[in-house]
């Protein structure tokens, strides 16, 4: 493994300012930009529509397929392209053909987003939402047995974040998907949608193992692509029986003359899409493999997380959310002595440290990354103590 500071070196936007919201937006690897220009200038170059144009964008999207595929352990034909995670969530939830009496089991720490999307679903379709409280088994309590109680013989879709991004707590994803999957008093198996956007490229995954179902991503976070390049892994076996909603050229069998869906993971694709940002992605996750696996990766996030919450914990007035180390690179703590968050966000700010509140439980928000350094924990931890 590559020293960390020379490695950080590639990152040029990491160079002037204490990052700490990886789990808001990345930083791109200098060659990673570099990659997006080279493609824009090739295109103009090439033609950007022409014979030799359509096989590089082919190459392209095989490409950035294959090196995703390589990140979470999957296969590239089991992944679709994306703009972000929401957009990926949106196709399983919309692809599914609800009934009447169906519900969709949430949790309560889903992201907005998400949550507009499965509401909308319920006032089109009637599908009941039931919402499982998940917030409270940060410290004590069994989130799977949470989840288990709030199935029902109706429940048709459950909806979890792997990592939550308020609490930064890590779901057990296998047991979770066990559960719903071997739920004997459903008339259907109960599927398990995740929303990943706090956990790839934080956490090794492991999907195939969790034979979850559906897993939506995006690559602008803690892979540190560009912003506009999102993924969505389906089970290959359900690839089939998920039909797309917003269609296009891209999702078509040309194999066939009557053009029917694809029958792998390209069906919930649409159309045209900036593809040099693809190439981004590509060169983005390449960077973080030259410097170690996932799990090597994974394992500097919680050593580092570690220390800045046991610093934190020393500081009077300071309360983190979890009580025990952290699992994950989210390490979010409330502030006690009348201090309002949002104030020490802008203060934080103010001074080069890049922090976030969140509403829900309202607390601030730090992303520890594994490019973070010991000397920005500790340089963070000075100026809370001196500000709180
Ligand atoms: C848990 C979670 N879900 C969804 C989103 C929305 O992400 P995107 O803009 O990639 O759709 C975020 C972004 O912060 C998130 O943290």
């Amino acid at each position: 493994m590559q020293d960390i500071q020379q490695h950080r070196q590639q990152f040029l936007g990491l160079k002037d300012k204490f990052y700490f919201n990886f789990g808001g937006q990345g930083i791109l690897p200098q060659s990673a930009l570099q990659k997006i220009i080279d493609s824009y200038e090739h295109i103009d170059k090439v033609g950007p529509f022409g014979l030799k144009m359509n096989s590089w964008i082919e190459e392209n999207i095989s490409t950035a397929k294959k090196s995703i595929a390589s990140e979470i352990g999957v296969t590239s034909e089991s992944i679709t392209l994306t703009e972000n995670v929401s957009v990926s969530c949106n196709i399983p939830l919309w692809g599914i053909e609800w009934q009447k009496e169906d519900e969709i089991l949430l949790t309560d720490a889903e992201h907005y987003g998400i949550i507009a999307i499965v509401k909308e679903i319920s006032r089109r379709f009637g599908v009941k939402i039931v919402t499982c409280p998940i917030i409270d088994t940060l410290n004590h309590d069994n989130p799977v047995e949470v989840i288990k109680n709030h199935l029902t013989p109706h429940t048709r879709l459950v909806v979890i974040s792997h990592i939550l991004w308020n609490t930064g707590q890590v779901l057990p994803l296998k047991e979770i998907v066990s559960v719903c999957h071997n739920y004997t008093y459903s008339q259907q198996q109960i599927q398990v949608l995740v929303d990943g956007a706090q956990s790839v490229g934080s956490l090794p995954l492991n999907l195939i193992e969790s034979e979850v179902d559906f897993y939506g991503c995006t690559g602008h976070k803690w892979l540190c692509g560009a912003a506009g390049v999102g993924f969505l892994y389906v089970r290959q076996d359900l690839i089939t029986s998920v039909s797309p909603t917003f269609i296009g050229w891209r999702g078509l069998n040309y194999s066939k003359t009557d053009l029917p869906f694809a029958d792998d993971s390209r069906r919930y694709e649409v159309a045209t899409s900036a593809y040099p940002l693809f190439t981004a992605l590509k060169e983005a996750i390449a960077v973080h493999q030259q410097w170690g696996t996932i799990e090597q990766r994974y394992h500097r996030i919680c050593e580092l997380s570690n220390y800045l919450w046991t610093q934190l914990t020393k500081i009077e007035g300071i309360e983190c959310l979890k009580h025990t180390a952290p699992e994950s690179g989210l390490v979010s703590f409330y502030l006690k002595n009348g201090k309002d968050a949002n104030k020490m966000v802008k203060i934080l700010e103010e001074k080069g440290f890049y922090l976030r509140t969140l509403v829900n439980p309202y607390c601030l928000r730090a992303c520890i990354h594994y490019l973070t350094l010991e000397t920005e924990i500790e340089a963070l931890i000075k100026v809370i103590k001196d500000e709180n």
